[in-house]
């Protein structure tokens, strides 16, 4: 084996044959792996201090490693890095160059680690960037749900059950729906992070290295919490990857929920939101047509979430102990579970507070459908009847509304009183749609004064 065909594939010389073209090409991952150059080397700086520290570089060397690996970042930076195949993935990629840049020091470098603990070290610390870029970005979206609401606290509309018009609520009571799903994404979120950023950096290729390694120190050094406490284990761990796309999915699943209806609002049909024209896109054909392409994309790109989840979950499953060449797997699926949720994240946080929201259409709406129905009957039990009795009474109120056209609270005394004597004057203050909502005064309902208080606790809380 020639030293020079040993330098082209580091791991080669057992070989006696050169890595099949195709083979090569197939195997190799520095296409998608590039993207986590910034926390490889950030990871070999860290080891390169340990190394030192314990004795296996003398201060020289770690200087010549460090200074070369700045070199390597910055050409990266600046487009001038020769990505090749042969070196197959990121860490190969780097170390060859920095091999090159510095000599026989950079050889130094990979000593008592392995590719597996390092690449498991890499997603960790690429998701741990991700996810801190992430949630401010969710505050930011909490935000403008918030805002939205605060405008909206006393905008009626109709709320629906089955998409049939069912009680009136308040406008902001539907965002502060919204804003609690995103609250517990963000939870979720938090929590992920903590697994996330656990280090099984020395866990070396399975078994743990034979050099007297300080992983405390390390661990410090890249602001790891914790450190895995089985090198098996350390390797071959890819729950934090399926973790964070658990919550990506969750996270997806409902920003489809607000897009679902936000396109449906902004339909002319109900008419009760525009969507400000930076969002939507017209027809090639149709002149008169506003898309609301943004909320439908992100509801499309909800699917491919869900299928990374599949992919992870499936890629892990029934893999033995330790790492298996499958885990090279686990990286394209994660990367864009990311960037579908950064890029509807961002969609979503723009595009929420710049809502307008059609007060006289939505109240109009609420006015359909027969929407205090529920109220009448709350009133009849308050005037002593049972609640079956009362369902049923009000059933044949609404049954003449429909043939009469009429809506309750536009139907005369006399016509109430008709179905029930109990009946009197004050069953107008019950039957109005701002009675309605303001009735439902306890935490959690729609009442306006509720929805502010909601609204002041969620303020507190971010
Ligand atoms: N490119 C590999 C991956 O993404 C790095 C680890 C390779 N380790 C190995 N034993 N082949 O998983």
């Amino acid at each position: 084996m020639s030293n020079q065909h040993n330098q082209e594939k580091l791991s080669s010389a057992r070989f006696s044959e050169a890595t099949d073209a195709f083979v090569e090409e197939f195997t190799a991952s520095i296409q998608f792996d590039k993207r986590m150059y910034r926390q490889d080397i950030q990871g070999s700086v860290a080891h390169a201090k340990m190394l030192h520290k314990v004795g296996i570089l003398d201060k020289q060397e770690l200087q010549d490693i460090i200074d070369g690996l700045e070199k390597v970042q910055s050409d990266i930076e600046a487009g001038k890095m020769n990505w090749s195949i042969k070196q197959e993935d990121i860490h190969m990629n780097i170390e060859a160059k920095l091999t090159d840049l510095i000599g026989i020091t950079g050889k130094k470098l990979h000593t008592g680690r392995s590719r597996n603990d390092q690449v498991a070290t890499d997603i960790r610390l690429y998701l741990r960037d991700e996810i801190d870029a992430i949630l401010p970005e969710m505050t930011r979206l909490q935000q403008g749900i918030l805002l939205l609401a605060e405008k909206e606290a006393d905008t009626i509309m109709p709320g629906f059950t089955h998409l049939q018009t069912a009680q009136p609520v308040t406008f902001g009571h539907h965002m502060m729906a919204w804003f609690e799903m995103i609250k517990r994404d963000v939870e979720r979120l938090e929590d992920c992070r903590k697994r996330v950023n656990t280090m099984p950096l020395g866990s070396a290729a399975l078994a743990g290295t034979t050099y007297p390694i300080q992983r405390e120190y390390t661990a410090e050094l890249l602001q790891f919490d914790r450190i895995s406490e089985n090198s098996l284990d350390g390797v071959s761990d890819r729950d934090f990857a399926i973790e964070f796309t658990a919550f990506a999915a969750t996270f997806l699943m409902h920003l489809s929920r607000f897009s679902e209806e936000l396109v449906l609002w902004s339909s002319a049909q109900f008419n009760f939101i525009d969507l400000p024209d930076r969002f939507c896109t017209g027809s090639s054909i149709m002149p008169q047509k506003k898309n609301p392409d943004v909320p439908e994309l992100v509801r499309g790109k909800t699917g491919r979430v869900y299928g990374h989840l599949m992919s992870l979950l499936t890629l892990m499953k029934s893999q033995p102990l330790a790492y298996n060449k499958d885990n090279q797997e686990d990286k394209e699926p994660l990367f864009d579970a990311i960037d579908t949720v950064r890029g509807s994240l961002r969609a979503f946080a723009d595009m929420v507070p710049a809502i307008i929201v059609n007060r006289e259409a939505t109240y109009a709406a609420a006015k359909q459908g027969f929407s205090t129905a529920t109220d009448l009957a709350d009133y009849l039990v308050n005037k002593g009847l049972p609640f079956r009795d009362a369902h049923e009474v009000v059933g044949l109120a609404v049954a003449h509304g429909i043939q009469t056209g009429q809506d309750l609270s536009e139907m005369p005394l006399e016509t109430l009183q008709a179905f029930h004597s109990s009946i009197t004057d004050d069953v107008f203050e019950v039957l109005t749609l701002e009675g309605s909502v303001a009735a439902r005064d306890h935490l959690g309902g729609t009442a306006p004064k509720q929805v502010k208080a909601a609204i002041k606790r969620a303020k507190d809380r971010l």
